[in-house]
Order: C-alpha cells, then sequence, then structure tokens
C-alpha cells in the first residue's frame, strides 16, 4: 500500500491507506505495476545473459515459430486454440489425451508452429513480460458480433510494446450478427489496417465452432514466420524461459520450459532463476517422454530443486556447481531488489511522518 500511497501522492493526490479510489485510477496503477514488477526480476538476468549471445550466423537453422493467441474475454481465444489443435495431425494421433502443459506443438504443411496457451488476459500481460523474445507472433482474437473491446486494446498495446508481430484473427463470423467490416474499422484506429485496405495487417476471419479459416489461420503464420526467417543455433547449451512451474507431491518440482536456443538433454545441468538441478526427465506436449529438446521446443522438467517462478530465464549449465552458482547469484539479485524495495517503503514513512 504505501507504494501505491506514494505514487498517488507524487501526482498530487494525497490518498489514506484506507480509502477507496476510483476505477480507472486503480486500473493505471496495476498496470503500472505488472510493468514494473515483473520485469525488474527478469530483466538484469536477462541483459547479463544477452551479452554474450552473439551467435555466428552459420550455425543458425531454422526454427520453429512461437505464437500466443490473445484477445478480450470470451472472444474464443480457448475455442480456436482446441480448434487448431484438432484440425493437425499430431493432435489427432494424441487421440485426445490431455495436454500436460501449457504449450502445445502443432504441426502444418509438414512444418512445425509452438503454441503458447494464454488463457485469460492476466496471464498475457505475464506471458508479455516473459520478454518479448518468447513469442515472436501474436494471434489477436476479436470476436465478429463484439468488435474491439478494452482487453483487445490493451492485447494491441502489450503486442506492440513487445515488438511481436500481430496476426488478426476475426472470430465467430458464423455468428448472424456478426460483422467482418466493423472490426476492420475499430482496429484501423489502432494502426492495424488489413492489406485489403491498403495496409499490412494479416486478417484472417475464422470460425472456432465451424473451422472456416483455421487452415488460412495456420498458413498465415507459416507465411509471417518464413518472413520473419526465425533462426536459432541448435548446438549449444540450451537457454530460454519457465513458461509455469509447480510443486507436485510425488515428482517434486515440475518446470515447463520453452527452449529458444540450444538443445537441453536429460541429464544437462540446469538453472531457473533461483532454482537449480539436473535435468532428470523431460515430457513433451503429447506427454512422452524424450531426451532432448531443441529451439521452440516447449518441454515438461524434472529434477530442479525448487519451483521457479514463470517468466525466468533458464540456462543450461555446463557442471551443477555452476548451475547452483547461477541460482545463487540471482537469489543475491533479487534479495537486494526487495532491500531497495524497504528503502523506498521507509522514506515514504518518513515523509508522512514529517
Ligand atoms: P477467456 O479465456 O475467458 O478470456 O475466453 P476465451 O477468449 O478463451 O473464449 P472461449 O473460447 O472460452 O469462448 C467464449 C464463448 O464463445 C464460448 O461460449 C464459445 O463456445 C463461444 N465461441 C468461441 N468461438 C466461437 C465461434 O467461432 N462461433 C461461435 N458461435 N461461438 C464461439
Ligand atoms: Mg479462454
Amino acid at each position: 500500500p504505501s507504494v501505491i500511497v506514494k505514487k498517488l501522492f507524487l501526482q498530487g493526490k494525497v490518498v489514506t491507506v484506507n480509502q477507496e479510489i476510483d476505477y480507472d485510477t486503480a486500473e493505471e496503477i496495476a498496470m503500472e505495476f505488472d510493468v514494473l514488477c515483473e520485469k525488474e526480476v527478469v530483466v538484469d538476468v536477462i541483459e547479463e545473459l544477452l551479452k554474450e549471445d552473439e551467435e555466428d550466423e552459420s550455425k543458425m537453422v531454422k526454427r520453429p515459430p512461437v505464437v500466443c493467441v490473445m484477445g478480450h474475454v470470451d472472444h474464443g481465444k480457448t475455442s480456436l486454440l482446441d480448434a487448431i489443435r484438432h484440425t493437425n495431425v499430431i493432435g489427432r494421433e494424441a487421440g485426445g489425451i490431455t495436454q500436460h502443459i501449457g504449450a502445445y506443438v502443432v504441426e502444418a504443411k509438414g512444418e512445425k508452429i509452438t503454441f503458447l496457451d494464454t488463457p485469460g488476459h492476466e496471464a498475457f500481460t505475464a506471458m508479455r513480460m516473459r520478454g518479448a523474445s518468447s513469442t515472436d507472433i501474436a494471434i489477436l482474437v476479436v470476436a465478429a458480433d463484439d468488435g474491439v473491446m478494452p482487453q483487445t486494446v490493451e492485447a494491441i498495446n502489450h503486442a506492440k510494446a513487445a515488438g511481436i508481430e500481430i496476426i488478426v484473427a476475426i472470430n465467430k463470423i458464423d455468428k448472424p450478427s456478426a460483422n467482418i467490416d466493423r472490426v476492420k474499422q475499430e482496429l484501423a484506429e489502432y494502426e492495424l489496417i488489413p492489406e485489403d485496405w491498403g495496409g499490412s495487417t494479416i486478417f484472417v476471419p475464422v470460425s472456432a465452432h465451424t473451422k472456416e479459416g483455421i487452415a488460412e489461420l495456420l498458413e498465415m503464420i507459416l507465411l509471417t514466420a518464413e518472413v520473419m526467417e526465425l533462426k536459432a543455433n541448435p548446438n549449444r547449451e540450451a537457454r530460454g524461459l519457465v513458461i509455469e512451474a509447480e510443486l507436485d507431491k510425488g515428482k517434486g518440482s515440475v518446470a515447463t520450459v520453452l527452449v529458444q536456443k540450444g538443445t537441453l538433454h536429460v541429464g544437462d545441468a540446469i538453472a531457473a532463476g533461483s532454482a537449480h538441478g539436473k535435468v532428470r526427465a523431460m515430457t513433451d506436449d503429447k506427454g512422452r517422454r524424450v531426451k532432448e529438446a531443441g529451439p521452440s521446443q516447449p518441454v515438461e522438467i524434472l529434477g530442479l530443486n525448487d519451483v521457479p517462478n514463470a517468466g525466468e530465464v533458464f540456462v543450461g549449465c555446463d557442471t551443477e556447481k555452476e548451475a547452483r552458482n547461477f541460482a545463487e547469484t540471482f537469489i543475491a539479485q533479487n534479495k537486494v531488489k526487495l532491500l531497495d524495495d524497504t528503502k523506498s517503503k521507509m522514506s515514504l514513512d518518513d515523509l508522512f511522518n514529517q
């Protein structure tokens, strides 16, 4: 509360801890904090890592695009993901086996696409902060019968800030009340202008229910990915992001990670934020045991000594000792931040005690 009071104070609004503030002010603050909290934890480490990450162009090979689906509540993100999952060969082969992880690989026209399941708006906010590098393309879902809504706008802003390519999927076109042109008009205000209107944004009218347009959407994703020339070096130590992690009573720490560079193997020493360990076992998005995972591949791993936070960077290390050092540095870094936070709280109290 003290941080919020301070923030408002600096804006010239003097409030007390138990005072009610209006919705708009609360929203403004909440958005700022999303940005601040998530970013600070990750950024230093990422920056540190990127420094030594200049890659030799000759070692880079094509990798699948990583795509997230976002949009306003109830516009059909989950339905669209389901439709995509069921129209692809791998999905059918899996025979409806429950997805173990919030990320999965779809194959279209012989090419792979990695989808990160970001149901609900808040999850996407976190996802965005997992670094622009975690996602290449965002599918912006807008319901044709509802049009652009507040969270649509927010999603656009997030995607733009992260520098992600946006493909618009106008969903629910099977509905009698669908109005595709209205959606195009509304999105034009946000500089998302369809190609047939002289712009450069790809719009695909779809229906998650009838599956109309799904194949075209996948095609457009592949086309966009082709233009982006997404590449990574698979022959180096693995590096990527933690998508989600939890403690399982039997298995211990279970983390879903997205490999971004290099290849992660069973037996590799690894550090993920504050956690470290040795990869004991890996499972792919179809629940199959795998021995290795390359660029753009999401896998569930066992073997970490602790549960890392979503969004933290993971790195493959040469030795377990190196992994432990990395985790300890990370923990120390975050302690400094906590102290900093406490300090600013103190100074605020001082401010009000005067
Ligand atoms: P949140 O996760 O809550 O943000 O919602 P969501 O965007 O994932 O939407 P969801 O897929 O849960 O769909 C919301 C509602 O819209 C459900 O009742 C779906 O059946 C319906 N719906 C989704 N896609 C279509 C579509 O193409 N056509 C029609 N007619 N209804 C759809
Ligand atoms: Mg959903």
